[in-house]
This record gives structure tokens, C-alpha cells and sequence, in this order.
């Protein structure tokens, strides 16, 4: 196991066995079921029994116990609580795998979570992206709207603490940037986002992702269009198929 700095190792709510998982973390589920298995499977008869020493241990205990019976667990009262939900512990760690590409960010955030299974809405956090050049990231304020609200019991994730740790003393949270073009190009969501474009189109299927990160330029999705490469024949190529006239004109996308 090579991810011994990993955050949750010290909350102590890593998974042996996840590490090893790298790229798979947009099948977050099947994941989780075959580690649940092969923990399962290592421990059997061993005899030894497991005590949990957080809620998301427990939550993984559990799913241990349900696939094998004969395993041993305690689970101290302090710990056998509904929040923060398993799924919500599985995405907080996936989110922040080492081994998976992307940068770590200040917060380990899963866009599976958030945009995926809540299903809550690009723009709701991403609110500029359709009137103003940028898509803007979100405030700590937007954050807490929704966390500021959530058991105290959710504490218990290390990127919640940081969360609330920014919003008592007012800080910014600095998420590390992904996409970035050169100085030299221009580009702007807004008139992109008006003339009916998905973000999915030019960003991927974001939704399903746990860690985002810039995929690599060979890297081709249901649209034939290398996703995230941002590069100026892929610019070009999309400008051509809407009838662009503009498309050539290099003043169009250069200063
Ligand atoms: C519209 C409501 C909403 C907003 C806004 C929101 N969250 Fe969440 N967040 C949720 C819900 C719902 C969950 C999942 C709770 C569960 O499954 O038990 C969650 C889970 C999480 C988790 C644990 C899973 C994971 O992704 O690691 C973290 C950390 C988190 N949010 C951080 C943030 C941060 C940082 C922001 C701001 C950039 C944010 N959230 C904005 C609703 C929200
Ligand atoms: C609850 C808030 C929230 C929602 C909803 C959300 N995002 Fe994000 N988004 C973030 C945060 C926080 C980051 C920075 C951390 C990261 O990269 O995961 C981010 C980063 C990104 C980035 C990378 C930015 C860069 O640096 O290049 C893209 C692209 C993105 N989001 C697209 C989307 C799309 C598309 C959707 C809808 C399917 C979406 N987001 C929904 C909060 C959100
Ligand atoms: C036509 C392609 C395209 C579409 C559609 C698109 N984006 Fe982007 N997005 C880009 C490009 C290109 C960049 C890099 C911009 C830069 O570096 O100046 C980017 C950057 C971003 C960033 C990083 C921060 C920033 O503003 O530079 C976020 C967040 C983001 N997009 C979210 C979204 C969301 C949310 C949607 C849908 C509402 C969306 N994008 C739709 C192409 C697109
Ligand atoms: C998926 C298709 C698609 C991709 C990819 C795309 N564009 Fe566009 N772009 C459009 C469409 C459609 C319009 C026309 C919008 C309108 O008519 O208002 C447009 C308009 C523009 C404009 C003129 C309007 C404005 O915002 O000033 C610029 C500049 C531009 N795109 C730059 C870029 C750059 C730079 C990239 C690559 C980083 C890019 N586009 C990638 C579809 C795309
Ligand atoms: C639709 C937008 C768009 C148009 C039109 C466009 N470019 Fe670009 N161009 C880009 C983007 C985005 C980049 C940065 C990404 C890259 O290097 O491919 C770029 C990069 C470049 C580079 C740097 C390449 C490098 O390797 O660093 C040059 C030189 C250039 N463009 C020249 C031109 C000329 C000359 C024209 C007119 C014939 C033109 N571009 C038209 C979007 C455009």
C-alpha cells in the first residue's frame, strides 16, 4: 500500500486494498463492492475482531459483516451512527486517491456526489458560466448553504473541518485549476452557453467522476471529440460543424 499520507489514513477511515484502484474511481460501486469482498475474504476465520474507530469505519465494518457473517466487529456506540452516510464516506475517499490522476484539492469534493447522485445542478455552483467570461468557482458562502445545515455528525470528514475551518475565519478556499488556456487565447462560456451547449460537450461526462482531473488528449468520449484537450483544432473542428463563419477569423480567439 503505497498511499500512507493520504488524509483519511489519519481519520482512520482508509480501506486496505483502495489504493490499488487508481482510474476505477469513476465505478466508484463496483470498487467498493470487490474491496468489501477482498477485505472480506482476508479477514475471514482470521478470528480477529475488528472495532471501528469512526462512523465511515463503521459503515465499511458493516458492509464486511453483511458479506461475511462469521467476521467479528464492534462498533462502540459513539461510532454507530446514520451520518455521515456510507456513500458519502466512499465518495469523500475516492475523491482524494492518491493514485487517481488530478490534483489533490484543498477539499477532497466529489462532482459524483454533488452533481451526480444530488443531483445538483452545474450552474447552482458554477453560476457565471452564462453571463460572464469565466465559469467561477463556488464560495465558501455556497458551500455552507447546504453544510451549514448537515449534522454535526458530518464533522467527522476531514474536507467538512476544512469547510468550516475556511468559513470561521473567512478564508477562500484556492482550488487547484485543471483547464487553463494559454494567455494568448480567448475564450468565453457565456455565448457558448447561450447558443445551447452542454457542459458535458466540451468537459465530459463530470457527473460520474469522483476526482476530476484533465484527461489525457487521447482520450476520446461519446462525441468523438478529444474532451478535454483544449486545443485549437478542437476548437475549430466544433466552429466548422455550427457553420462558424467567424471559425478562421484568428482575431476570433486570439488577442
Ligand atoms: C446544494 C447542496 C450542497 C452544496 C451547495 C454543497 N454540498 Fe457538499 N454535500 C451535499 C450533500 C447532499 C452531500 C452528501 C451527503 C450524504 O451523502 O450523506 C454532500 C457531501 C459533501 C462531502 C462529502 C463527500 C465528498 O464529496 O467528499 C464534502 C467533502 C462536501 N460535500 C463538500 C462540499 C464543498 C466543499 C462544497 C462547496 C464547493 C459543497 N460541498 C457544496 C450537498 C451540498
Ligand atoms: C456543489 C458544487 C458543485 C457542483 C454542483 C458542480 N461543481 Fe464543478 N467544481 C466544484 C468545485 C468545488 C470544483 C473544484 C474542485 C474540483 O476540481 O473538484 C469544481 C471544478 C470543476 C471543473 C474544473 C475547473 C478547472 O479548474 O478547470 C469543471 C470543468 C467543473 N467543475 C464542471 C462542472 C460540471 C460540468 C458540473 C455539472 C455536471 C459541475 N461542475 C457541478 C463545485 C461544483
Ligand atoms: C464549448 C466548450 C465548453 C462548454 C460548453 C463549457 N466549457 Fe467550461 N471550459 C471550457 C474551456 C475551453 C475552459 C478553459 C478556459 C480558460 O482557460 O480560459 C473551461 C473552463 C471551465 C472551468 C474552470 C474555471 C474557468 O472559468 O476557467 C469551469 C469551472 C468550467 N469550465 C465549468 C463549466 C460548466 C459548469 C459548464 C456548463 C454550464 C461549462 N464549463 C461549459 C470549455 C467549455
Ligand atoms: C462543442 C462546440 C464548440 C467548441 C468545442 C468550441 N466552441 Fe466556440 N463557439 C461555438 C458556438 C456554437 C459558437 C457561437 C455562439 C453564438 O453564435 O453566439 C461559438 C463562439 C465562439 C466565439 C465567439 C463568441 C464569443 O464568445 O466571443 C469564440 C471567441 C469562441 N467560440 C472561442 C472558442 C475557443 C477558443 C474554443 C476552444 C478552446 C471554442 N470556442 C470551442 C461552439 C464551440
Ligand atoms: C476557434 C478559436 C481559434 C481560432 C479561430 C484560431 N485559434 Fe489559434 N489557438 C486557439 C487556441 C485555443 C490555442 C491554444 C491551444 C493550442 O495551442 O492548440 C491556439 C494556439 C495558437 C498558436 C500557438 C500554437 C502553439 O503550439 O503554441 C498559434 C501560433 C495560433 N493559435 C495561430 C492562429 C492563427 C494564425 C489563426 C488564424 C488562421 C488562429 N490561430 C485561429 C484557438 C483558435
Amino acid at each position: 500500500m503505497s498511499s500512507h499520507n493520504c488524509r483519511s489514513c489519519r481519520t482512520g477511515t482508509h480501506r486496505e486494498g483502495f489504493a490499488s484502484t487508481g482510474r476505477a474511481a469513476q465505478t466508484g460501486l463496483v470498487v467498493v463492492l470487490a474491496m468489501v469482498l477482498t477485505a472480506g475474504a482476508a479477514f475471514a476465520g482470521s478470528g480477529e475482531k475488528k472495532v471501528a474507530t469512526s462512523v465511515c469505519d463503521a459503515h465499511r465494518l458493516k458492509e464486511m459483516k453483511a458479506l461475511d457473517p462469521h467476521l467479528e466487529i464492534e462498533i462502540p456506540a459513539e461510532f454507530d451512527k446514520k451520518f455521515p452516510t456510507a456513500s458519502a464516506c466512499n465518495s469523500h475517499e475516492l475523491a482524494q486517491d492518491v493514485e487517481a490522476p488530478g490534483p489533490m484539492q484543498p477539499i477532497p469534493f466529489s462532482h459524483k456526489h454533488h452533481a451526480g447522485d444530488f443531483e445538483i445542478d452545474c450552474q447552482y455552483c458554477h453560476s457565471n458560466t452564462d453571463e460572464s467570461r469565466t465559469a467561477g468557482m463556488p464560495s465558501v458562502e455556497v458551500c455552507m448553504g447546504c453544510h451549514g445545515q448537515f449534522p454535526k455528525e458530518y464533522d467527522e470528514l476531514e474536507g467538512i473541518q476544512t469547510l468550516k475551518e475556511h468559513w470561521e475565519k473567512k478564508e477562500p478556499l484556492v482550488w487547484k485549476q485543471i483547464h487553463r488556456l494559454p494567455e494568448h487565447a480567448k475564450f468565453r462560456h457565456n455565448r457558448h452557453i447561450k447558443a445551447g451547449l452542454e457542459c458535458q460537450r466540451c468537459h465530459g461526462p463530470v457527473e460520474t467522476i469522483e476526482k476530476l482531473s484533465l484527461v489525457p488528449d487521447t482520450e476520446y468520449w461519446q462525441y468523438g471529440l478529444p474532451t478535454h484537450k483544449l486545443e485549437m483544432g478542437w476548437c475549430i473542428q466544433c466552429h466548422r460543424e455550427n457553420n462558424q463563419q467567424a471559425s478562421q477569423d484568428c482575431l476570433l480567439c486570439h488577442y
